[in-house]
């Protein structure tokens, strides 16, 4: 299948003149080539890799994809929101709502991706379980005013193997047929238009929606923080920070610190 560029670009333009869209069959991370373009060049860009060689993850992690079977993208443009505070979650949640949209579920249903605080996106499986799907990773360069925000998406799309011989999870469980050029189309002008309503108008709106999808609420996780804690995820706040109580009510507000189920045991090896 074809990336669908020029319709996409006239889509993407639409919302924000002068945004350029560029497929690379590789590159060494769609992540670090929009930093640095930022250096000289800060008109708005969609970048897509087919394959990366150092693709990166958070917490300097590295991000491993399969060509062909995976989404590799960053969008960048200067942005301005007034707190920087819950981006990743809109970001999360914009892809959520782009691939699994809301109001085709029955009430009551729960939905297919949740997400898991700060920048996750995970399969739904049941409360307090699933497997995950992709992540976001979000870096800004420039000045205090007006920064240059590259989000980049990692999002597996097909199944590949693991090396414990399980399988990824993966968006076609979701979507039977799904392709990343398919997920490319279907994300990328729900994805702008989320941080140019960000630039607006913050996290707060967005709670609501974030609340159906938040696989932490109500169960038992560990933050991997400075200190270290343990409790109960209890949603997240208008500005994006989770709320966890333990012995006394925690916002964690910090995109540096990693949560896991309690139940879970620490994750070997790259996160996807
Ligand atoms: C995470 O879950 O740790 C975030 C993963 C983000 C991976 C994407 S793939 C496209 C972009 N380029 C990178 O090097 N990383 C992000």
């Amino acid at each position: 299948m074809p990336w669908p560029t020029v319709e996409l670009q006239q889509a993407l333009q639409a919302c924000l003149p002068g945004l350029q869209l560029q497929v690379l069959a590789q590159t060494d991370s769609t992540n670090t080539r929009l930093v640095e373009r930022a250096r000289t060049d800060t008109t708005p860009c969609l970048l897509v890799a087919e394959s990366q060689t150092a693709g990166r993850g958070r917490l300097g992690r590295a991000w491993q994809a399969v060509p062909g079977a995976s989404l590799t993208f960053s969008l960048g443009l200067p942005l301005a929101p007034p707190s920087w505070q819950g981006l990743s979650l809109a970001v999360g949640l914009a892809l959520a709502d782009a691939l699994d949209p809301p109001g085709r579920r029955p009430p009551g249903v729960p939905p297919a991706i949740g997400l898991k605080w700060p920048n996750d996106l995970w399969l739904w499986d049941g409360p307090g379980q699933g497997r995950k799907l992709g992540g976001v990773l979000i870096e800004t360069t420039g000045g205090a005013a007006l920064r240059h925000c590259v989000v980049g998406v990692g999002l597996n799309v097909a199944a590949v193997p693991t090396p414990d011989g399980t399988a990824t999870a993966c968006l076609q469980e979701v979507q039977p047929g799904a392709t990343p050029e398919g997920a490319l189309a279907a994300v990328a002008v729900p994805l702008l238009r989320a941080l140019l309503r960000f630039q607006q108008e913050g996290f707060a709106p967005l709670a609501p929606a974030y609340a159906h999808r938040d696989l932490l609420r109500g169960q038992a996780v560990q933050v991997n923080g400075n200190p270290p804690l343990a409790g109960l995820a209890d949603g997240v706040d208008a500005e994006g920070a989770l709320r966890l109580r333990a012995a006394a009510l925690h916002r964690i507000v910090s995109g540096e610190v990693s949560v896991r189920f309690a139940r879970d045991p620490m994750p070997a090896g790259p996160s996807c």
